[in-house]
This record gives C-alpha cells, sequence and structure tokens, in this order.
C-alpha cells in the first residue's frame, strides 16, 4: 500500500470531478487529504466523500500549497490557467483537459498501454481524449500481436460528454418535445433529443472536428506510431451516457476472428460482450458505470482480407476520463514516480 498523500479535485462539481469523487472512494485511494475546487460559482457547496460533508471552495493562488497530486477536470483553459501553480506547488497535476496531451514533453498515458511513459513527467501528465482511450483500450492488444495498419472509426457519442450540464439539457429537451414544445438548445449547438449532429468541437481545416483529429493524434502518441493511418467520423447522439464506436481495423496479413476473440477476453480493461444468436452486442446501458471498454460484433471485413469489425461502448466519464485519471495517480504512487524527472514545461 503506498503513503497517503494530499489531492485536490479542480473541477470537482463537474461529470469527470463528481466521478473522481466516486473512485477515490471505491478504489480506497490512499488519501491523507482531499480538497475540492472549482470555479466561485461553486463555492461553498457541498459533496459528500466516505460519510464527510466537504466544502467546495474556489480555485487561487493558495490552493495547492501541500498538494501532491491535482487531478484536473475543470477545461483546458482553467488547466492552462493553473499548471504553473500547480507545478511550481511541487504537486503533479493529472489533466483530463486538451491543453497539453500534445505537448511533446507531457506523457500522454493510458495505463494498459503505456505506462512506462509516465516515469519522465514534468509535472504535468495529460490524459487522453475519452474517445480515443476507450478506442485505444480496446484495439491495442490486437496492436500487439499484430500491427494494425489503418484504422477506420466511426462514433456514437452520448451528451454527457459535453459535460453535467449538457446531459441535463437532453432530458430537459426530450420532456419538451414529448410536451409538443420546440425546445431552444443551450449548451449544445442544435437540438439533440431525438435528434444527432456531427461532432460540435470546432472544424480545423482538413474538414475534420477537433475531435476527430484528437483521435487521430493522440492514437499515435499513446500507441508510439507517430504514422499510423487513422481516419474518424465523430458523431453526438441523444444517449445520456456511454459513447459506442464501429471500429474497423486493417492488418498486413489476415487477423482471425476467434484469435481476435480470444485476445480481447483476457486483456486488461476490455471486457467481450457478444451473443450472436440473440444479436446481442455492448450498448450504452450496459456500460455505463462500468470499468471495463465493452467489446462485441467481431467479425471478418467481407471487404478486405485483413479487415476486422469492432464494435464497443465505454463509459467516456469513468474509463474515458475518471477513472483513468485515478489509474494514472496510483501507477505514480506505486512507482514512486510523483516528482518530476523532466525539469520544466512551457505553460
Ligand atoms: N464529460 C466527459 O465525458 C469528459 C471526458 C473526458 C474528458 N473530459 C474533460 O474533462 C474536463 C471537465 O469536463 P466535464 O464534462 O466534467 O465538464 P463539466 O461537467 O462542465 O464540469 C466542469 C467543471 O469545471 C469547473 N470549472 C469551470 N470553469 C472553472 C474555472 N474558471 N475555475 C475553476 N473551475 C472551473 C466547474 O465548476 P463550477 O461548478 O464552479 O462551474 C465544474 O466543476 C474538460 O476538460 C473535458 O474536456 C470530459
Amino acid at each position: 500500500m503506498s503513503k497517503p498523500v494530499n489531492v485536490a479535485i479542480l473541477g470537482a462539481t463537474g461529470a469527470v470531478g463528481t466521478e473522481l469523487l466516486e473512485l477515490l472512494e471505491s478504489r480506497n485511494f490512499p488519501l491523507n487529504n482531499l480538497k475540492l475546487l472549482a470555479s466561485p460559482r461553486s463555492a461553498g457547496n457541498t459533496l459528500k466523500f466516505k460519510g464527510e460533508t466537504l466544502t467546495i471552495e474556489a480555485v487561487e493562488e493558495s490552493s495547492f500549497q501541500d498538494i501532491d497530486v491535482v487531478l484536473a477536470s475543470a477545461g483546458g483553459s482553467t488547466s492552462k490557467a493553473w499548471a504553473k501553480t500547480i507545478v511550481e506547488a511541487g504537486a503533479v497535476m493529472v489533466d483530463n483537459s486538451s491543453a497539453f496531451r500534445m505537448n511533446p514533453e507531457v506523457p500522454l498515458i493510458v495505463p494498459e498501454i503505456n505506462p512506462e511513459a509516465a516515469a519522465n513527467h514534468p509535472g504535468i501528465i495529460a490524459n487522453p481524449n475519452c474517445t480515443t482511450i476507450l478506442m485505444a483500450v480496446a484495439i491495442y492488444p490486437l496492436h500487439k500481436i499484430q500491427p494494425i495498419e489503418r484504422i477506420v472509426v466511426s462514433t456514437y457519442q452520448s451528451a454527457s460528454g459535453a459535460g453535467a450540464r449538457a446531459m441535463e439539457e437532453v432530458k430537459i429537451q426530450s420532456q419538451a418535445i414529448l410536451n409538443g414544445e420546440q425546445p431552444q438548445p443551450e449548451i449544445l449547438p442544435y437540438p439533440l433529443a431525438f435528434n444527432l449532429f456531427p461532432h460540435n468541437s470546432p472544424l480545423t481545416d482538413t474538414g475534420y472536428c477537433e475531435e476527430e483529429m484528437k483521435m487521430v493524434n493522440e492514437t499515435r502518441k499513446i500507441f508510439n506510431e507517430p504514422t499510423l493511418k487513422v481516419t474518424a467520423t465523430c458523431v453526438r447522439v441523444p444517449v445520456l451516457r456511454a459513447h459506442s464506436e464501429a471500429i474497423n481495423l486493417e492488418f498486413k496479413n489476415p487477423f482471425s476472428v476467434a484469435q481476435a476473440r480470444e485476445i480481447i477476453a483476457q486483456s486488461p480493461g476490455v471486457k467481450l460482450l457478444e451473443d450472436w444468436q440473440k444479436n446481442y452486442f455492448p450498448m450504452p446501458i450496459d456500460a455505463s458505470g462500468k470499468d471495463d471498454v465493452l467489446v462485441g460484433r467481431i467479425r471478418q471485413d467481407i471487404s478486405h482480407p485483413c479487415g476486422l469489425e469492432l464494435w464497443i461502448c465505454g463509459d467516456q466519464i469513468r474509463k474515458g476520463a475518471a477513472l483513468n485519471a485515478v489509474q494514472i495517480a496510483e501507477l505514480l504512487l506505486e512507482e514512486n514516480w510523483l516528482k518530476p524527472k523532466v525539469s520544466t514545461v512551457k505553460v
């Protein structure tokens, strides 16, 4: 058991923050002291932890004194604003935002895939994009057996991927539509209830949106395969929680479906779930609240002799964000990697 440490959750009231709280409790994380931080909007509100009532504080310059680990889930601009203060206070920040993911000095970690890369960090470790983590955990065990040459992925992303308020908005919109009203979207750009739309992250000049480019660039960084071919189409769907993904993998040589099933069934962080008799494969309601990424409907691609098709569902708030971050913190404690080995990062 590692020595207990002082932890701060930055963004404690959000979709990811409240899940972090639950995980620290249920996994019995070695905690000495826990501090809950958010914006001034939530200061003074309370959250429960292990039967105790903790008061949320507005983040400020002195918030990180005596803190060992900051689990940050308050968005990219907040992470950028506080990173220097956190690192200078001697804490390590495990950051759920995209602020530092592609910084070459900052490790981008999925503990089941590249734990060793976390050893050399500059006080910041990035948690990958949620959709990318779910795909990476599912396909990396196959990639280890035979390198993947090309990935074609289409995603079906839940409302909670855009935060707690987006999830509430879909519930309110659904009720309004059932009452015969026309709801006005406030958090998401378009009505999501009884609808879907291509992912709402900004478009880049490639014609791909930022979420799609995260899947491309972050998968390459996590796998340490800078030229891996990846193309993604990301779609927001009116599901409250858990993302689904249809993944087509191309290998150099044929990859047998039976072997793929066997590997998935034995790999950490994933669970094979398929009943071909019943036409039953992973659904968001199966994945919600679960740690494992569910994988099923593994098929030979009939259009390509070296292609495999997979269908996955995973709780993007849990393995796609909070659980992966807590696993990173646990790894740092177990390996005694809390102190930065790389001196500075430009923040
Ligand atoms: N939701 C997901 O599935 C998911 C998955 C992977 C990664 N992420 C990433 O995780 C981060 C949090 O996402 P979320 O979905 O949890 O968002 P959220 O539900 O909207 O929560 C945002 C949190 O950040 C806090 N916050 C906002 N502005 C702040 C500021 N200026 N200073 C301090 N705290 C501030 C909020 O506090 P108040 O209560 O005071 O407003 C709240 O606690 C984002 O970077 C997101 O991209 C989310």
